[in-house]
C-alpha cells in the first residue's frame, strides 16, 4: 500500500474539487484522460509472488498461453523463419503481454557469453569467458560471479533478458563433447562455482537458466538415450549439484534436458520435475524445455514442464499452443495447472527484475570501451583457470633470459580455440582462422583472435620467437633443436552434439610433441582442450599446462602464466584418466551414426561415485587427480582442527606460503566415514582459494554442508547421517592429503534441504 501524506491528500482534494470548474470553462474544456486501469502488479514494492498472483488474475486465457510458448530466434530457411520480434540469430523469444506491462522474453545462449546462432559471422561480436570447465578450475567463486555479471550485462545490453546459462551436468563421461560447458565432476565444486556465475548473471535483472536437468552426460544419442540411475545415487551426485546451485543462486529458470531418465523424457518426467525439483526442493521458478526436448502437451505440462522453447522449430508440434488449449478444453490438463505454468513465468519476470528494468534496445555492437573493460574480466578468469599439471626442474615460469623460443602448433600464432555448439560466442575482431570444418552445425570451429605467440613475443623483445604450425613433426623438431625453449600448443575441438571418439589428441599432435621433446628437453606442452586428454609423451616433456578453451583474452592469459607474471593457480575440476579402460564405461554408449537409436546408459555402474570417487572406490590411479595443480611457489598446511556440534562440522587450518614469491593455493577438505558405507571413501566437503605473499599465513575456517556427511534415505525421504567416526582430511588435491583428523557424529535424520 503506497503511503499518502495528508498534504498530498489535501492537494489532491483541492484539485479534485477544482476539476468540475476547470472542465466547464470552455477555454480549458479538454478530455481528462481516463485513468489507466490499476496495474498493482507493476508495484515493485510488492513481492514477486504477490505480483504474479495479481498479474495472473488480470490475464485472459490466451495471454496465459502467450507466456508459456516460445519461438526460435534464428532463420532456418526454407523450413523456418524466426519470429519477427526475436533478436536475429538468437536462441529464442516468447511474446509479452503489453496490455499488462509484461515484457517479451528474449533468450540468448549461454555460459561463456552472448552467443550467435546459425553461423551468422560478425552479427554480434561479444566477449567470451573461458569455458565453464576453466572457470570451475579457478576454484574462485568471486571470479565466476564477476564473469557472470559481465556476460549478463552484455546480454542485457544486447537486448536479452533470459540467458540460457548455468550448465552443471557432472562429468561422468570424459569424452562428452559438452564437458567444456560445465563445472566438473564434483557436486559441491560444480554447485558453488555455477551458482556464483548464475548470481552474477542475474545481478543484471535478467533470468539465468540452470541446465540441462538432468543426467545429460553425453551427446551421442542425446535426443533419445535413457540415462538410468537409482533415486539415491542421482540425489547424491548430479541432482545434488543442481540442488546446491539452486539454493545458492535462485536461478529463475531450469532447462530440462533432451535425454530420458529411467526411460522417461526429462521434460515429461514427473519424478524429476514435480517430485524432486518443485516438491522436494520447493523450486518457484519455471521449467523450460531444451530446444526440441518437448514431446507432448498435457503429458509434459502435467509432469511439470512450464514453457515450450522454440516450439515451432524443433519439436514435432507446437505442443503448448493449440494442442494444450485443446487439452485444457478436454480436461486433460487443469486450468489450475495452466495458471501455475503462466504464474511461474510471471514470477520469474518479476523476481529477476526484468519487468521493472525494461531492455533498452538490441544494438549489434557494443562500445569498444565496454569490450576492453570486459576483456580484463575474461582474462582474469582464464589466468586463474590455467592448471600447471607438470613442471620438472622449474622449467616454468619461462626463463626471462631466453633468446630463442619455438612456438609450435595450435594456431598459436593467431589465436586460441573455443568450444562449439549453441554456446558459441563470435569474438570482436572476427575469427582468427578461416575455412575450418565443420562450417555448419555444430560448427563453425572458431579460434579467438588472441595470439599466445604475439603475447609471448611482447615479453621477449630481444628474443627470436619463431612459429611453426606443427603439422610436420620433423620440421617442428628441427626448429625446437635450434631453440632454447620449445612450446607446443596442442588443441582438441569439442562441441555440443558430438562426443570425442577417444581421449587422444587429434591431428597427429602426439607425434609432434614426441618429436619436439626428443629434440629439446626444455619442451612445454600447452593443452587447449574441452576436457581430459591422454598424454603418451608425458614423461618426455618438461612441463604441461592445461589452459582449456581460454576465451577471448586467452592468448594474453596463457603468456602471463607461462612467464610467471601471475602464479599458476588453477586446480583440476575433473580427473584425467590414464586410459578409457579405467572408466565406468570404457566403451562410449551409442553409435553416432545412429542418432535416433534408443539405448540405455547405466549410470548405476558408478552411481554417485563420479570421477575421483570412482578412482578412489576402485583403487585406480588417475593420470592427474581431481584438485591437482602446481604453483610457482610452495604452500604448507598446519593446525588442522575439526569439531562437530550436532550435524554441523566446522573445519579450520593454516595455509602458509613457504616459497619466495606471491601465489594462490586451493586447500581442499575431504570427509569420509571410517566405517565406509558411502559410494566412495571420501567426498569434497569444502575449499578456499587463498592468495598469500611469501611467508604469509592465513587461517581458513569452513563449515561442511551436512548433506555431504549423509546418505540419501529413500524410506525417510531425506538425508541420514550415520553415527560414528569420520575422517576430515586437508589436501592439495584428492590424492595429496597433508593431514587428517577425526570427528565423531551422532546419528541424525535431515530434511531434503539438509536441515
Ligand atoms: C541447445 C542446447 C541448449 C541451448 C539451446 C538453445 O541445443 O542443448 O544448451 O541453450 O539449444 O540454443
Amino acid at each position: 500500500m503506497q503511503r499518502t501524506t495528508w498534504k498530498s491528500l489535501t492537494l489532491a482534494l483541492m484539485i479534485g474539487a477544482a476539476i468540475p470548474a476547470l472542465t466547464t470553462a470552455p477555454a480549458l474544456a479538454q478530455a481528462v484522460p481516463a485513468a489507466k486501469p490499476a496495474q498493482p502488479w507493476l508495484n515493485a514494492k510488492l513481492d514477486a509472488d504477490k505480483r504474479a498472483d495479481l498479474a495472473l488474475a488480470a490475464m485472459t486465457s490466451d495471454e496465459k498461453f502467450t507466456v508459456i510458448f516460445g519461438y526460435f530466434g534464428a532463420d532456418m530457411k526454407p523450413k523456418y523463419d524466426r519470429h519477427p520480434d526475436s533478436r536475429d540469430a538468437s536462441a529464442g523469444y516468447i511474446a509479452g503481454v503489453p496490455r499488462l506491462g509484461i515484457p517479451g522474453q528474449w533468450q540468448t545462449d549461454a555460459g561463456v557469453g552472448v552467443a550467435t546462432q546459425g553461423t551468422r559471422q560478425g552479427l554480434r561480436e561479444r566477449t567470451a569467458l573461458p569455458a565453464g570447465i576453466a572457470t570451475a578450475a579457478t576454484w574462485n567463486p568471486e571470479l565466476a560471479q564477476q564473469g557472470g555479471a559481465m556476460i549478463g550485462k552484455e546480454a542485457r545490453d544486447s537486448g536479452f533478458n533470459v540467458q540460457l546459462a548455468g550448465g552443471i551436468n557432472l562429468m561422468r563421461e570424459p569424452r562428452n563433447g559438452r564437458n567444456f560447458e560445465y563445472g566438473g565432476e564434483d557436486p559441491w565444486l560444480a554447485g558453488v562455482m555455477v551458482a556464483a556465475q548464475i548470481r552474477g548473471i542475474q545481478s543484471n535483472h535478467i533470468v539465468s537458466t540452470i541446465k540441462h536437468y538432468a543426467l545429460n552426460g553425453q551427446e551421442t544419442g542425446r535426443f533419445f538415450h535413457s540415462t538410468n540411475i537409482s533415486d539415491a545415487a542421482a540425489r547424491t551426485s548430479d541432482l545434488l549439484a543442481f540442488q546446491f546451485a539452486i539454493e545458492q543462486s535462485d536461478p529463475h529458470s531450469v532447462m530440462c534436458a533432451y535425454n530420458r531418465v529411467n526411460s522417461v523424457y526429462a521434460c515429461e518426467n514427473d519424478w524429476l520435475l514435480n517430485t524432486v525439483l518443485k516438491k522436494d526442493w520447493g523450486y518457484k521458478g519455471y521449467v523450460m524445455s531444451d530446444w526440441g526436448a518437448d514431446h507432448s502437451s498435457a503429458k509434459a505440462a502435467n509432469a511439470g514442464l512450464d514453457q515450450q522453447s522454440a516450439g515451432e522449430a524443433f519439436d514435432k508440434q507446437p505442443w503448448f499452443g493449440a494442442p494444450l488449449k485443446a487439452d485444457l478444453a478436454a480436461g486433460r490438463v487443469s486450468q489450475a495447472r495452466i495458471d501455475d505454468m503462466a504464474r511461474r513465468v510471471l514470477r520469474a519476470l518479476f523476481a529477476s527484475g526484468a519487468v521493472d528494468h525494461p531492455l533498452a534496445g538490441a544494438p549489434d555492437s557494443l562500445p569498444a570501451t565496454t569490450l576492453a573493460a570486459h576483456a580484463k574480466i575474461t582474462q582474469a578468469d582464464a589466468e586463474e583457470g590455467i592448471v600447471l599439471l607438470k613442471n620438472d626442474s622449474g622449467l616454468l615460469p619461462l626463463a626471462k633470459t631466453a633468446k630463442t623460443i619455438a612456438v609450435i602448433g595450435g594456431h598459436a600464432d593467431v589465436g586460441v580455440l573455443s568450444g562449439g555448439g549453441s554456446s558459441q560466442v563470435y569474438p570482436a575482431g572476427g575469427r582468427a582462422v578461416q575455412g575450418l570444418e565443420p562450417a555448419t552445425w555444430p560448427g563453425p570451429m572458431i579460434y579467438y583472435p588472441s595470439s599466445p605467440l604475439k603475447a609471448l613475443a611482447k615479453r621477449y623483445p630481444g628474443a627470436k620467437v619463431v612459429y611453426d604450425d606443427g603439422t610436420d613433426p620433423a620440421r617442428a623438431a628441427k626448429l625446437a633443436a635450434e631453440s632454447e625453449l620449445a612450446l607446443v600448443f596442442a588443441d582438441q575441438w569439442t562441441t555440443e552434439s558430438w562426443d570425442v571418439a577417444t581421449l587422444d589428441l587429434p591431428k597427429n599432435q602426439d607425434a609432434t610433441i614426441e618429436a619436439v621433446a626428443a629434440a629439446n628437453k626444455k619442451t612445454v606442452v600447452v593443452l587447449i582442450t574441452g576436457g581430459p586428454v591422454l598424454m603418451p609423451w608425458l614423461d618426455k616433456v618438461g612441463a604441461v599446462v592445461e589452459a582449456w578453451f581460454p576465451g577471448t583474452a586467452g592468448g594474453e592469459a596463457i603468456a602471463r602464466v607461462l612467464t610467471g607474471e601471475v602464479d599458476a593457480t588453477g586446480r583440476l575440476p575433473v580427473s584425467f584418466p590414464k586410459s578409457v579402460a579405467d572408466l565406468p564405461r570404457p566403451k562410449l554408449d551409442g553409435d553416432p551414426k545412429k542418432p535416433e537409436e534408443l539405448f540405455d546408459i547405466d549410470y548405476d555402474i558408478e552411481g554417485a561415485a563420479v570421477g575421483y570417487k570412482w578412482y578412489d572406490a576402485k583403487k585406480i590411479e588417475p593420470l592427474f587427480a581431481f584438485g591437482h595443480g602446481l604453483s610457482y611457489t610452495t604452500f604448507a598446511y598446519s593446525n588442522l582442527k575439526a569439531s562437530a556440534a550436532g550435524d554441523k562440522v566446522t573445519v579450520s587450518f593454516d595455509v602458509k606460503n613457504t616459497g619466495a614469491r606471491a601465489g594462490k593455493d586451493v586447500p581442499q577438505v575431504y570427509v569420509g566415514p571410517k566405517a565406509g558405507g558411502w559410494e566412495a571413501p571420501k567426498r569434497l566437503a569444502g575449499f578456499k582459494k587463498v592468495s598469500l605473499a611469501p611467508g604469509a599465513t592465513q587461517r581458513v575456517s569452513l563449515t561442511v554442508d551436512p548433506r555431504l556427511l549423509a546418505t540419501w534415505d529413500g524410506k525417510a525421504h531425506g538425508w541420514s547421517i550415520a553415527a560414528g567416526a569420520y575422517d576430515v582430511s586437508l589436501g592439495a588435491s584428492s590424492r595429496v592429503i597433508a593431514s587428517t583428523v577425526e570427528v565423531t557424529l551422532a546419528a541424525k535424520a535431515l530434511s531434503v534441504a539438509g536441515k
